[in-house]
C-alpha cells in the first residue's frame, strides 16, 4: 500500500510512521488521517511487529494540530463530529494494538498533535520541543480527546490550565507535569527511540500487549474491578509457553526465546 502523506516503514520488529506534511508543520487533513488509519490496521494483523514509532517529518513539528484551514471548511455539526471521530477511530486502534507505540515528539506538539502522541503508550521528546492544546484560541475544545487524556495523566488542575490557557509549555515542564516520559537532544530522539522500541521487542509479546491492555482498560474501571481484571490475565499468562521459557531461562541464565504463545 502507497501513501501520499505519511511514511509507513517496517524493519524487522520495528515500525515508524512519520507524518509528512513539513510546509503545513504536519497538520493533520482527512487524507493524512485515512493512512493513519490505514497504517495501524495493517499492524494490528502482523505478529513480527513489536513497537511503533510515530513521528513528524522535519525539524520544526511533531504535528502542529487538525488542519486548520479543513476546519474551517467544515459546515456542518454532523461534518465536524464526523472529523473528531475519524482521529477518535485511529487513536482506539493504537491502544487496541499489541504493539507498544512510542510518540518521537521531534517540534511543534499542539492540539490534534499533542492529541496524537497523548494516545501513544510512551511519549519522548527532543529539547525544543512544545506541547499545548491551543482549541480554545480558535472557538473549539480539543476534539480528539486531548483535554480527557490530560486530565487522567496529570489531573484536573493541569487539564483545566493547558485547555483554558492555550498556553504553549516546553517539554521540560509537560515531563514535569507526567506529560512527557523522556528528554533527549533532538538529533539523538529517533536513536533513543529505537532503543526503546528494542528494550521493549526482549519482553515477552503476549505479556507485553496484556499489561498495555491491562493499563488501558484498567483506568476506565474502579480499582477493584481492575484488579480482577488483572488477576484473569496473570492466570491467564501463567499457562502460556512463555511464562515456562521466561522462567526457565532465568534459571538457567540464559536468554529466553519467545514464542507469543
Ligand atoms: N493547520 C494547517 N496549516 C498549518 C497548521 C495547522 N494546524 N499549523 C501550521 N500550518 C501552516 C501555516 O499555515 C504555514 O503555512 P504557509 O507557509 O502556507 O503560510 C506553515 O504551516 C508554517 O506555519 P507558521 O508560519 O505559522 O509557522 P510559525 O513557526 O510561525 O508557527 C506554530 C508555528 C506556532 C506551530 C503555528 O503554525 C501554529 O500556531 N499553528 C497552529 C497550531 C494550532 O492551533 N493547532 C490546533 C489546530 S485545531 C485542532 O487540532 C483541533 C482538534 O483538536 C481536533
Amino acid at each position: 500500500m502507497s501513501f501520499e502523506h505519511i511514511v509507513f516503514e517496517i524493519n524487522e520488529q520495528i515500525a515508524v510512521i512519520t507524518v509528512n506534511r513539513p510546509k503545513a508543520l504536519n497538520a493533520l487533513n482527512s487524507a493524512t488521517i485515512r493512512e493513519l488509519g490505514q497504517a495501524v490496521e495493517q499492524l494490528a494483523h502482523n505478529t513480527q511487529v513489536r513497537a511503533l514509532i510515530i513521528t513528524g517529518a522535519g525539524e520544526k513539528a511533531f504535528v502542529a494540530g487538525a488542519d486548520i484551514s479543513e476546519v474551517n471548511s467544515i459546515e456542518s455539526s454532523l461534518q465536524g463530529s464526523q472529523m473528531s471521530e475519524a482521529l477518535h477511530d485511529v487513536l482506539w486502534k493504537l491502544g487496541e494494538l499489541p504493539q507498544v507505540t512510542i510518540a518521537a515528539i521531534n517540534g511543534f506538539a499542539l492540539g490534534g498533535g499533542f492529541e496524537l502522541a497523548l494516545g501513544c503508550d510512551i511519549r519522548i521528546a527532543s529539547e525544543q520541543a512544545q506541547v499545548g492544546l491551543p482549541e480554545v484560541g480558535l472557538g473549539l475544545v480539543p476534539g480528539w480527546g486531548g483535554a480527557l487524556r490530560v486530565q487522567r495523566l496529570a489531573g484536573t488542575g493541569v487539564a483545566k490550565y493547558l485547555v483554558l490557557t492555550g498556553e504553549r509549555i516546553p517539554a521540560s515542564e509537560a515531563q514535569r507535569l507526567g506529560l512527557i516520559e523522556k528528554i533527549v537532544p533532538a538529533s539523538e530522539l529517533l536513536d533513543e527511540a529505537h532503543k526503546l522500541a528494542t528494550k521493549v521487542a526482549k519482553n515477552a509479546p503476549l505479556a507485553t500487549a496484556l499489561a498495555k491492555r491491562l493499563i488501558n482498560r484498567g483506568a476506565e474501571m474502579s480499582l477493584r474491578d481492575a484488579i480482577a481484571y488483572e488477576n484473569g490475565l496473570f492466570g491467564q499468562l501463567c499457562v502460556t509457553e512463555d511464562v515456562k521459557e521466561g522462567t526457565s531461562a532465568f534459571l538457567e541464565k540464559r536468554a529466553a526465546k519467545w514464542q507469543g504463545k
